[in-house]
């Protein structure tokens, strides 16, 4: 569910029409629905008002600061992957106790910030980071708080990018190996050994694989225990995926009422790392149609926004629904189209032969489900600025990140004085 609809014959965010935002911020822009951001915490967070637990969102799927205070406001934590994220995190007010970090390369310096932080934990990915964080630790005179990441070699059938938990991904610890490291983890003494993470992969669409490696992971806190080595947490990562064509994805409510079983009565605190899920269809990317063009064997419609803007299509065919932000567009003949940008690559598109009504230029397209992984993984490729985010609440538009001026294209940049 979320809060853009056409009414009165034009698509609104919540109570504004996208037209008066494209008019009042231009193209392309982002925009996301406070009421549909809020909407999706409190339906994932009272999905699991039985279990105590703690929602960390996944911060790199939108990392824009008045969103983070948002999810802070409404009680998340977040799931940092950087330094950078650290920062962000704690500049807009998301309370350290409640600030987990994944990630298989956290460097020495990003290690001591978060230890100064006073972080929930860290989730440590091999043996050679659990060594490099006890010895930070060590030099700040701290006791690091971790769980380790288990990969239960689980296939979470999504796009082989974003899968995380098999055995040939880079990420985290093989479960038959995770006792051996449990053991050298209890043996340092700047580690407090508090959790098990394990996240199998994004855009999940079923329950079972959630289910199939929380049982590995349970199974692994029994022997711990067994060992005795105690558990509090049990981080079962994020991945719960979105409609973005007709996907059916389980409901956060499906989901905790399958992990429910497997945690009840353990004495265990619940983590969770939900990111696309809040905020994928919270938002749109808003362009505008350029030019349309007949080519020898195809029509392209020319938008503003590009690769650069929005990468998912062209990084991992993903689909983005595209809908005209004036419903009279509807009426017009339709055909099959690629949406592309101004970027100079054969693979900058929004969109490969999809079915349009016509679209002339100057006509405004909204590209849907864009709230996630849409601007964090925007660029300046082509000396493109990056462009504005937009939170609507109501019937007020903000804007929450301006668009970038070519002065900001070049800040940093010096002409070395050979070249003068
Ligand atoms: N926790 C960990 C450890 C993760 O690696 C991720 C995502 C999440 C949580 C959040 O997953 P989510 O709930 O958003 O599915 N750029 C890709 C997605 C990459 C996901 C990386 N890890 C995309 O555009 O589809």
């Amino acid at each position: 569910m979320h809060s853009f609809e056409y009414r009165h014959g034009e698509l609104y965010c919540e109570q504004v029409p996208v037209s008066r935002i494209a008019k009042e911020v231009g193209t392309p822009c982002y925009v996301y629905s406070h009421a549909t951001l809020t909407r999706h915490f409190r339906a994932y967070d009272g999905a699991f008002k039985d279990i105590p637990h703690v929602v960390a969102f996944a911060m790199k799927a939108n990392s824009n600061l008045a969103i983070l205070r948002l999810m802070a406001k409404e009680g998340s934590g977040v799931d940092i992957v950087s330094g950078g994220e650290l920062f962000r995190a704690l500049k807009a007010g998301v309370p350290p106790s409640k600030i987990v970090f994944a990630g298989v390369g956290k460097s020495a310096d990003e290690i001591r910030d978060a230890l100064k932080a006073g972080i929930l934990m860290f989730n440590v990915e091999s043996s050679a980071e659990l060594r490099a964080i006890d010895g930070v630790a060590a030099s700040v005179g701290k006791k690091a708080r971790v769980a380790l990441r288990i990969n239960p070699d689980i296939d979470p059938k999504t796009h082989p990018y974003i899968s995380t938990g098999l055995k040939k991904s880079k990420f985290g610890i093989a479960a038959d190996r995770a006792l051996e490291e449990y053991k050298l983890a209890s043996s340092l003494d700047h580690i407090e050994i508090v959790g098990v993470h394990a996240h199998i992969g994004s855009q999940l669409t079923e329950v079972t694989p959630f289910v199939e490696a929380l049982k590995k992971v349970v199974a692994l806190v029994e022997s711990l225990k067994a060992q005795g080595i105690g558990i509090q947490y049990l981080n079962v990562g994020g991945g719960l995926g979105i409609t973005y064509s007709d996907e059916k994805p389980p409901l956060p409510k499906d989901l905790a009422e399958a992990i429910f079983p497997l945690v009840k009565d353990r004495n265990l605190t619940l983590v969770m790392e939900p990111g696309r899920v809040i905020v994928g269809n919270a938002g749109i990317l808003v362009t505008r149609a350029l030019y349309q063009k007949d080519g020898e064997a195809k029509r392209f419609v020319i938008v503003d926004a590009a690769m650069n803007d929005l990468i998912r299509p062209s990084l991992y065919s993903a689909y983005h629904d595209i809908r005209p932000v004036s419903e009279s567009l509807l009426a017009r003949p339709k055909h099959s189209v690629d949406v592309v940008g101004p970027v100079c690559e054969s693979g900058d598109f929004l969109a490969k032969d999809r079915t349009l009504p016509e679209v002339k230029p100057g006509d405004l397209l909204a590209v849907m489900s864009a709230g996630a992984y849409g601007f964090v993984m925007a660029s300046n490729y082509n000396s493109r600025p990056r462009v504005p985010e937009v939170l609507v609440k109501d019937a007020d538009i903000h804007v929450i990140r301006a668009r970038e001026t070519y002065e900001d294209l070049v800040k940093g940049e010096t002409i070395p004085s050979f070249l003068s």
